[in-house]
């Protein structure tokens, strides 16, 4: 038979955290090895410590463990890799760089690498941005990101190794917490309203930016990885769409449930990213190639975060 085990790198962030648990649904528990810097209390079941920049341990947990799918989901985000651009890049790249010739050595079937919306930047057109657009980053994270779709893509043509990857707009869920991000204050808005606590938002009132509800995101990344492989067209990363709403609309969604609920606006050095960054997103290569849909709009998405946090 032919068994898939799956390796999660950055199991313990926003994104792993979630993504292992519907992982293990869909594959079993045990085929499903999670993996981070260390061990999360509540996580130590099927779990090892790896530090992803040291090829050899990446190269042994794969070959130990005879892994098939890898999930790549350690990097540093926007917003914390400005503090430390050069460290940024060179975890972002050296992660990648192992995780794609680990896979390329010991023929690992699927690889997922995650891209963004921070590939945009300069001259974009920053409504419908489309699939094809110019991508001049403005951070250091968009840039590994860039370089990380064209590698991925180089990988692909030059190798054959199936990497898929998906551009990711800002992750709003309630199961965990972003870290570091430009679009954080989405999820950190519904923590405040929820303590009956008013927020502080670093962007501004009208900032406009591509979002999306977990369940969509985790939805996304799995499709994609099961997608007919001759459907896909897009090697690089696919542009997604979920919804657009700005920090104002977010918080009167929020008012529909918690009417005093009070937002303040300081927008801070994040402010310059935002505004560098896509508006809502064309999504129709996704569309026509995986039959991507998005369930969740900001209502609905208002409504779960809610009723979760409560
Ligand atoms: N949510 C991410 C960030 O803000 C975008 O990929 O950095």
């Amino acid at each position: 038979m032919n068994k898939d085990v799956i390796l999660i790198v950055g199991s313990n962030g926003q994104l792993g955290t979630v993504l292992t648990e519907k992982l293990r649904l869909n594959y079993g528990a045990v085929n499903v090895i999670a993996s981070d810097l260390y061990k999360k209390i509540g996580s130590e079941d099927n779990f090892i410590t790896l530090d992803a920049t040291d090829f050899k341990a990446v190269e042994e947990v794969v070959l130990k463990n005879k892994i098939t799918q890898i999930y790549h989901l350690a990097a540093i985000l926007s917003a914390k890799g400005e503090q430390n651009p050069l460290g940024t890049w060179d975890l972002n790249m050296k992660t990648l760089f192992n995780v794609l010739e680990v896979s390329r050595l010991h023929k690992v079937k699927k690889v997922f690498f995650p891209s963004s919306i921070a590939v945009f930047g300069e001259n974009i057109d920053k409504e419908n941005t489309l699939q094809s657009s110019n991508l001049t980053p403005t951070t250091v994270y968009g840039m590994s990101k860039v370089a990380g779709e064209n590698w991925a893509n180089y990988y692909f043509k030059k190798y054959g190794l199936d990497v898929r990857s998906l551009r990711y707009p800002g992750v709003i869920g309630y199961q965990s917490l972003p870290g570091g991000g430009t679009t954080d204050y989405a999820v950190d808005i519904f923590h405040k309203a929820v303590k009956n606590e008013s927020f502080e938002c670093f962007l501004d009132a009208s900032t406009m930016l591509p979002m999306m509800y977990m369940d969509d995101v985790i939805r996304a990344t799995l499709e994609l990885m099961e997608a007919d492989k001759e459907k896909l067209t897009i090697r690089t990363s696919y542009n997604i769409a979920g919804m657009s709403f700005n920090p104002e609309q977010i918080a009167l969604s929020i008012k529909e449930y918690y009417p005093d609920f009070k937002i303040a606006y300081k927008p801070d050095f994040r402010q310059v990213i935002a505004n560098s960054w896509p508006k809502c997103i064309d999504d129709t290569a996704a569309r026509n190639d995986w039959n991507w849909k998005p369930e969740y709009n900001l209502n609905l998405m208002t409504k779960t975060m809610i009723e979760n946090l409560k």
